[in-house]
C-alpha cells in the first residue's frame, strides 16, 4: 500500500486538468499552461508526464490534451473544479486498501485535519455495521473515508450518520431520476435494495469527541452478476436501477459540497433544519417495523427521529426510542 501524500503536486496537476478542461477543445499549450498558472515550464512538462502516466490525457511535444475527465480515483482527477471548502481538499488515494476506515484512523490520530479524505478503487477488508463486511469490488463503486473533528455532544452522532444518508439521497436525486430512501439509522435504499451505507467510527475523551470517521459505500456501476447471489436479493446499483454507466468523480465532487454545507449547519443547529426533509425522505416513518431491546423482539410504527438521530417508535407497552441496532420492515 502505498500512500500519495504531495499534496502540493495534487494541487498543480488538477489546476493543469482544469485550464485543458475548460479550453474550447480540451487542449492547451504548455507555454499557456505556464503563463496561465505561473508555474515554470520545467514545472508543467513534469506533472504533465505524471498526468500522462497515471492515465490521465495525453500530450505531444508541445500540447496537453484532455478530451474529457476520467472516471479514475486519483487525487488531481478528484480536485479538479471541486467547489467544496475542505471536505476532500487533501487527498490519499489508493489502488487497493483494507478498509479505508481503518486508514483514516491512523491518520486522524496523527492530526490530520478536517475534510482529509480517504479513499480507494477497491476494498480487500471493507467494514460495514454490526460487525458485517461491505463488498467493495474494483472500479465499480465509491469507497471512501472522510475525517470528521465534530464539535457536537457524543449522543449527536447517530444523526450525524443521517446527515451522511440524506446527502448521498439528494446527490442521487440531482444526477439520476431515482428516488433513493433512507431506512434508519444508515442506509440508503433504491427499490427496497441497499445502494449505499455509512459507518462511523468515533474517538472521544470524556464528553468531547477528537475525531469522527464518516465512511461511505455507494454502489454505482456495480452489475447485478457482480454481487453474490445472497446480496443480490438485498443490495443494488445506480447502473442495475437506472440502466446506465455513472461518472463515480462527479458522485463524489457532488457528495462533498452537499455534504460540507450540511454538515456545517449540523454542527450549528442539530437535525432540526433538515427534519421534514429527512422524514419525507424516510422508509421507515409511517411504517410497522420489528426491532430488537435487550435481546427480545417487538413490533411497532416507526414515528420519528428525536433531535439525536434516534428512532421513536410506538408499541403495545407505550413510545420507546431506538439509538443504534437495526430495524426491519412489516407488512
Ligand atoms: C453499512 O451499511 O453497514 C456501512 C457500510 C459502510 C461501507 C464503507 S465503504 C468505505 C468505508 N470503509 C469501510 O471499511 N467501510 C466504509
Amino acid at each position: 500500500m502505498k500512500a500519495d501524500i504531495s499534496f502540493d503536486t495534487h494541487i498543480i496537476q488538477a489546476n493543469i486538468l482544469h485550464i485543458a478542461l475548460n479550453s474550447s477543445d480540451g487542449r492547451v499549450s504548455f507555454s499557456d499552461l505556464g503563463k496561465m498558472t505561473g508555474y515554470d515550464i520545467i514545472v508543467i512538462k513534469e506533472n504533465v508526464k505524471e498526468l500522462m502516466e497515471s492515465g490521465v490525457g495525453y500530450a505531444g511535444r508541445k500540447y496537453f490534451n484532455i478530451p474529457e475527465l476520467p472516471d479514475l480515483i486519483l487525487p488531481p482527477v478528484i480536485l479538479e473544479g471541486l467547489r467544496s471548502r475542505f471536505m476532500g481538499k487533501r487527498i490519499f488515494a489508493y489502488k487497493t486498501i483494507g478498509s479505508t476506515n481503518d486508514t483514516a484512523r491512523r491518520l486522524a490520530e496523527s492530526d490530520s485535519p478536517e475534510g482529509t479524505l480517504i479513499i480507494a478503487e477497491k476494498q480487500t477488508k471493507g467494514r460495514g455495521r454490526l460487525g458485517r463486511s461491505w463488498f467493495s469490488p474494483q472500479g465499480k463503486g465509491l469507497y471512501f473515508s472522510l475525517i470528521l473533528r465534530p464539535r457536537v455532544a457524543i449522543e449527536r452522532i447517530p444523526a450525524l450518520s443521517l446527515v451522511a444518508a440524506f446527502s448521498v439521497c439528494r446527490v442521487i436525486e440531482s444526477m439520476t431520476n431515482l428516488q433513493p430512501r433512507i431506512k434508519w439509522p444508515n442506509d440508503c435504499l433504491i427499490g427496497g435494495k441497499k445502494v449505499a451505507g455509512m459507518l462511523i467510527d468515533i474517538s472521544a475523551e470524556l464528553d468531547r469527541i477528537s475525531y469522527a470517521i464518516l465512511g461511505v459505500g455507494l454502489n454505482i456501476n456495480t452489475a447485478a452478476k457482480d454481487f453474490s447471489s445472497g446480496l443480490r436479493k438485498t443490495a443494488t446499483s445506480l447502473t442495475i436501477e437506472a440502466n446506465e454507466t455513472f461518472c463515480r468523480i462527479k458522485f463524489l465532487k457532488a457528495f462533498f459540497f452537499e455534504f460540507e454545507n450540511l454538515y456545517r449547519n449540523f454542527c450549528r443547529y442539530g437535525l432540526e433544519f433538515i427534519a421534514p426533509e429527512l422524514v419525507k425522505r424516510s422508509s421507515v416513518i409511517g411504517r410497522k417495523i420489528g426491532y430488537k431491546l435487550g435481546g427480545k423482539k417487538y413490533t411497532g410504527m416507526a414515528l420519528g427521529y428525536d433531535e439525536n438521530g434516534g428512532l421513536r417508535v410506538k408499541s403495545k407497552d407505550g413510545v420507546k426510542l431506538l439509538t443504534g441496532g437495526e430495524v426491519t420492515l412489516k407488512k
